[in-house]
């Protein structure tokens, strides 16, 4: 998500963290900062906006010279963008500073906990929790109190932090957030991706899941989290700075659907505390939800295909009437609005023209409008009375994926956050759900596994004239994604259909060889859909079929299938949808498209 990037050495140490911060950019960000060991302490600026503005701000500025210092590139995710809530963080009295990628779980209780114990917190951030937390357990030894910090913490992290009782070092620890480390000479540098460093050496060292490194002039020094010295030895690269930024991927859509599992996880995990779904800052009461008269869920392409899955687990769950609507209609609709009706606006952006004049029309006639959103302080969860985020970070590939893929589990947690409410599901029932929310980062991760047999069925059938993705129910959703997925990236025409539709009309287009992918994967609706896989075929159709694992019996009437780890009916769309991404990304890499920025396309669409 963010950027981190660290200096030791001889020369001034802002030049280089700069420069380490500029290769990051690329990840996107909204405020960046740098804290340098100076003869007068540690010194901190930090500035809201792009890096420009931070430089703008030091241009100059003699009290920042020093030859140890950490930088960061914020992408806001507790907190809206803000030069307080920038990185790095300072502790209570100044002495330990921090900069973090990743997020802090149970941020919430552990500030709760330091705030019992008079501590004072000037931002919003889960990272500030740290930077008091190091405070609390520095007993003269930077190991151990890192050690200790991280029995404490839940969720991810990659730190740098600064010390002013070892002006000479900075102290380093990670889990579930990558970092690397390199030298030259008596200089060392940290950061959070290659790019940052490739100026400074090609050969890396990659700190271990809770291993913890000292960086000094004199050396690197690593330690497990029993404080044991371990050795370590390099890597190397031979990437160009276009390969580093991608991680090494071809191009940003695949890194980003590569990224899903980590994605979806930092979506869950903040959101729960054992079995009970944490939506504090939404604080729906059952007289709330009974209330509703209406449920409305508006949004724009990718997300509006969310909104669709969506309806289905709300409704389903809660037996309350849910409508999904385009946000460029809404309005249009004269849709009837009280103050009694609840209306989500979901975007990646927060900035989409359309789903914006939706949220402003829908509170002008007093509705109560919850954002789901991934950018923190964009227009939409300025404006909404309260927003939901998806921890997805920056998306740079503009087809959405892992974002679309995060509001898919916002949409299951709110589902059984409001049926809990009211009691329309029982605890049994709502448990098993929550496992089987958990247990989804893990089996879109085994999807990713096996991408080869994605890419051999895109192998052959990259040069379909025309797609047809059909299916029902939720399946029938997740084809619209699919559908939308592979046309603006290959531009390929193609269609989703709700497979029952298909014989009033559409089937006329249907020939020998056309393309179609029947996305099975809802139990329920598998032998309704495979009669409609059968008529597509009696016309000549050569037909893929998604399902769940050992489901062998789609391989009687489909000419290929692809499989899915089984899962819940109500959230196989979040399985079948990583199938068709791949399906997409593979199809349009054999036609040579410009992936990552499709023709006549924006990532973020701002005219109406
Ligand atoms: C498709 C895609 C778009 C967006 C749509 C809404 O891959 O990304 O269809 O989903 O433009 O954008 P947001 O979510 O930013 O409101």
């Amino acid at each position: 998500m963010c950027g981190i990037v660290g200096y030791v050495g001889r020369e001034d140490a802002a030049p280089f963290l700069i420069e380490g911060l500029r290769r990051l950019e690329y990840r996107g960000y909204d405020s960046a900062g740098i804290a340098v060991s100076t003869e007068n302490g540690i010194v901190v600026r930090k500035s809201k906006g792009r890096l420009s503005a931070l430089e703008e701000k030091i241009r100059g500025d003699h009290m920042i010279s020093g030859n140890v210092g950490i930088g960061h590139t914020r992408w806001a995710t507790h907190g809206e963008p803000s030069d307080v809530n920038a990185h790095p963080q300072p502790s209570a009295s100044g002495r330990f500073v921090v900069v973090h990628n990743g997020v802090i779980d149970n941020y919430l209780e552990l500030k709760n906990h330091l705030i019992r114990r008079g501590y004072e917190f000037a931002s919003e951030t889960d990272t500030e929790v740290i930077a008091h937390l190091i405070e609390r357990y520095y007993n003269g030894d930077m190991v151990d109190a890192l050690n200790k910090l991280q029995t404490r913490l839940k969720g991810s992290y990659s730190l740098g932090v600064l010390s002013a009782d070892n002006p000479g070092q900075i102290a380093v620890i990670r889990k579930d957030s990558p970092l690397i480390l390199g030298e030259r000479g008596d200089e060392k540098m940290l950061a959070s991706d290659i790019p940052a460093m490739l100026k400074f050496t090609r050969d890396f060292y990659e700190l271990g899941e809770g291993e913890i490194a000292i960086l000094s002039r004199e050396g690197i020094a690593f330690y497990d989290s029993d404080k044991e010295a371990l050795s370590k030895s390099t890597f190397h690269v031979d990437w160009d700075m276009d390969a580093a930024e991608k991680g090494g991927y071809e191009h940003f859509m695949i890194k980003e659907i590569m990224e899903q599992p980590r994605a979806i996880s930092d979506t869950i995990t903040p959101r729960l505390d054992g079995d009970k779904v944490l939506f504090g800052d939404f604080n729906l009461t059952a007289e709330d939800i009974a209330g509703f008269d209406k449920i409305y869920i508006t949004a724009c392409g990718s997300a509006y295909h969310a909104g669709i899955i969506g309806k289905y687990v709300i409704q389903s769950l809660t037996r309350k009437s849910v409508d999904v609507e385009l946000a460029s209609e809404f309005r249009y609709g004269d849709p009837i609005i009280s103050e009694k009706t609840l209306v989500i606006v979901v975007s990646q952006s927060g900035e989409t023209a359309d789903s914006l004049a939706a949220l402003r029309y829908a509170k002008a006639k007093g509705a109560r409008v919850l954002g789901v959103v991934n950018v923190v302080g964009s227009s939409i969860a300025k404006e909404a009375d309260v927003t939901l985020f998806t921890n997805a970070g920056p998306e740079i590939a503009v087809a959405t994926t892992k974002a679309y893929s995060c509001q898919l589990i916002i949409f299951y947690l709110l589902a059984v956050y409001m049926a809990e409410k009211i009691g329309s599901v029982a605890e049994t029932e709502r448990r098993r759900l929550l496992e089987e929310i958990k247990a989804l980062p893990g089996k879109v991760a085994k999807i990713l596994e096996n991408k080869d047999d994605v890419q051999r069925f895109a192998a052959l059938h990259f040069n379909a004239r025309d797609v047809f993705f059909i299916g029902r129910g939720m399946d029938y959703g997740a084809g619209l994604e699919g559908s939308l997925k592979l046309k603006e990236i290959s531009y390929i025409h193609s269609e989703a259909y709700a497979a029952g539709e298909l014989k009033h009309g559409t089937i006329a287009l249907i020939e020998r060889d056309s393309l179609v992918v029947a996305i099975a994967a809802n139990r329920r609706l598998f032998d309704k859909l495979i009669s409609n896989v059968m008529v597509v075929k009696a016309r000549g159709a050569c037909v893929c079929g998604v399902t769940w694992e050992g489901n062998k019996v789609i391989e009687e009437s489909c000419d290929f299938a692809l499989y899915v780890p089984e899962t819940e009916d109500l959230f196989a769309p979040s399985l079948s949808v990583i199938t068709l991404q791949l399906f997409s990304y593979y199809v349009a890499s054999m036609r040579g498209a410009d992936i990552d920025k499709p023709r006549n396309l924006a990532k973020s669409v701002t005219i109406e």
